[in-house]
């Protein structure tokens, strides 16, 4: 059966196109059959595609009225993993992806402005009845003792939504947004380094959540 994520924050910039692309490069790399659907105007996801030299993973800019029929079509032709890649400020579009998807991963960075700005997300997320979860990105690096203050603080903070929140938070790295220049990602630019780690951690994790 596919499975479908829809990656969402209402709120700009929290790394939603920079999860999905890792993730769905990843799950290309374990041989999976994967598709990301790119809903959104700006069009970042369609962007690294163009720059990418690879067939994989497929990426289609489609409206968000084309859903419903994009995901009957990856049914039929085997897809194993569709990523949704939704944009910032969309209610309406967020909702109608959200729906459509297996599971729903709500992105925020781990700063109060973020952590404040994911009700709506949830809203969207308990409403529709969908499966979700909060995946922190862009946090500072654990250090050798466990993860942060910040991070820590964070989940207790995020305690408030009642959804589950990822073990696997993920770093601010470099590495992650340099993998995008010539279309690549981390497990393909440093595949032994820890933006790449981290990628594989959060895949085991959501493969649990199924
Ligand atoms: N874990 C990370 N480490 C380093 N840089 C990151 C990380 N996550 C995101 N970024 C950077 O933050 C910026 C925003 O990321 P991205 O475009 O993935 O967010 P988005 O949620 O898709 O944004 P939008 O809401 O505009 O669609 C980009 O410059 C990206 O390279
Ligand atoms: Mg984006």
């Amino acid at each position: 059966m596919t499975k479908t994520i829809c990656l969402l924050a209402q709120k700009g910039g929290t790394g939603k196109t920079t999860l999905c692309l890792h993730l769905a490069v990843l799950a290309s790399e374990l041989g999976r059959k994967v598709t990301v659907i790119d809903i959104d105007p700006q069009a970042s996801a369609s962007a690294w595609k163009r720059r990418r030299q690879r067939d994989t993973p497929e990426v289609l800019r489609r409206e968000v009225g084309d859903l419903a029929g994009v995901l009957a079509d990856s049914g039929r032709e085997g897809k194993d993993l569709v990523l949704l890649d939704t944009a910032p400020h969309s209610s309406h579009e967020a909702a109608t992806a959200a729906e459509l998807a297996n599971l729903v991963l709500i992105i925020s960075r781990p700063a109060i402005l973020d952590l404040e700005a994911i009700g709506e997300s949830v809203k969207i997320v308990k409403k529709q009845g969908s499966q979700g979860a909060v995946v922190l990105n862009a946090c500072p690096p654990p250090h050798h003792s466990g993860e942060t203050a910040i991070v820590r603080e964070a989940r207790e903070a995020l305690g408030v939504y009642g959804l589950p929140v990822s073990p696997v938070s993920v770093s601010q790295r470099a590495a992650f947004s340099h993998a995008f220049i010539d279309g690549r990602a981390v497990t393909e630019f440093d595949a032994t380094g820890k933006a790449a780690n981290e990628i594989r951690s959060l895949f085991e994790w959501i493969e649990t959540r199924w």
